[in-house]
């Protein structure tokens, strides 16, 4: 949505060419060149290597203008979204502890974070999917998503194997896709409870987690958890935009509809603070928003 200065746009595509050249090995190139073909093939397939593969290639193709936007295949339902067999997904009291102090926890985190990552991105490719008719810039700003989400998954998924485990290995928080099947009809609530509730929680709790792994002295944890929470914001930004934008359209008043829509969909009503007022400022939430956000937060709310 927002211009980048000609630089950044030719380091993103010099990026996008290794992040695919990097799976080209593991899987066949592909010959499809239309972004809903990419985006059904994201969802429907469950293959993990597949999925990073045609993340990237899709990106690849439209910073080289070779992808094709045009929109006549059919929509599945979201009933009809594969996920991988592994991980197990259980309900987030079954989940194992995650504390920062232990070795054991440390992992329990990471792979907590490379599920989140997962799902992120089929949740990239289920907006670019479902809500049509949108303007192009639209599916440009999601496919971006859709591949940093896949480059964030593979950065945990490398640094979990270097703690000799695999996404997969443990089981999974279970809720994070309801959001997805919640919404798959209504693109402003989607954007309310993805981009402006989910992913804006972790600009909220990311940087007291970073701090804890520089007490630990893990600069590696440091240096991927700093990474993410700069593209983060990013996603959280488009959201912002998007929706005011939709609001517009649709003629609606954005913060009075952000209320609205949080208190409807958001189990307990409101997302539990504290919030991080600043960067969540900087990714498009006005300080009304946040001032209801921090009065009568729900403090039994869990997102990983
Ligand atoms: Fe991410
Ligand atoms: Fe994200």
């Amino acid at each position: 949505m927002i211009g980048k200065p000609v630089n950044e746009q030719a380091i993103e595509k010099k990026q996008a060419k290794i992040h695919y050249f990097n799976h080209a090995q593991t899987v066949k190139k592909p010959v499809m060149k239309n972004l809903f073909e990419f985006a059904e093939a994201c969802l429907h397939r469950p293959s993990i290597d597949e999925k990073l593969a045609l993340s990237h290639y899709a990106r690849h193709l439209l910073l080289n203008g070779a992808l094709d936007l045009a929109e006549d295949r059919p929509l599945l339902p979201i009933a009809s979204v594969k996920f991988p067999d592994k991980p197990e997904l259980l309900a987030p009291r079954y989940m194992p502890a995650r504390k920062l102090t232990t070795t054991d926890g440390v992992t329990a985190f990471f792979h907590a974070i490379a599920h989140v990552e997962f799902v992120a991105i089929y949740l990239a490719w289920d907006i670019v999917y479902r809500f049509r008719g949108m303007p192009k810039q639209f599916y440009q700003d999601w496919l971006r998503v859709a591949d940093e989400e896949a480059q964030h998954f593979e950065l945990i998924r490398n640094h979990l194997r270097t703690r000799s485990i695999d996404y997969g290995d443990l089981p999974a928080h279970s809720g994070l896709w309801e959001h997805a099947i919640a919404t798959a009809d209504d693109l402003l609530a989607r954007l309310a409870m993805v981009p402006r509730c989910m992913e804006a929680r972790g600009l909220d709790v990311t940087p007291a987690i970073i701090e804890k792994f520089k007490v630990l002295g893990d600069d590696d944890s440091v240096a991927i958890l700093s990474r993410i929470l700069t593209d983060e914001v990013g996603h959280v930004e488009s959201g912002s935009y998007w929706f005011k934008f939709v609001c517009r359209q649709k003629g609606f008043e954005p913060e009075a509809k952000y209320r609205q829509l949080i208190t409807h969909y958001f189990k307990g009503g409101k997302p539990k603070g504290p919030f991080n007022r600043e960067m969540r400022i900087i990714a498009g939430f006005s300080n009304a928003e946040l001032d209801w956000l921090e009065t009568h937060g729900n403090e039994n709310t869990k997102y990983f």
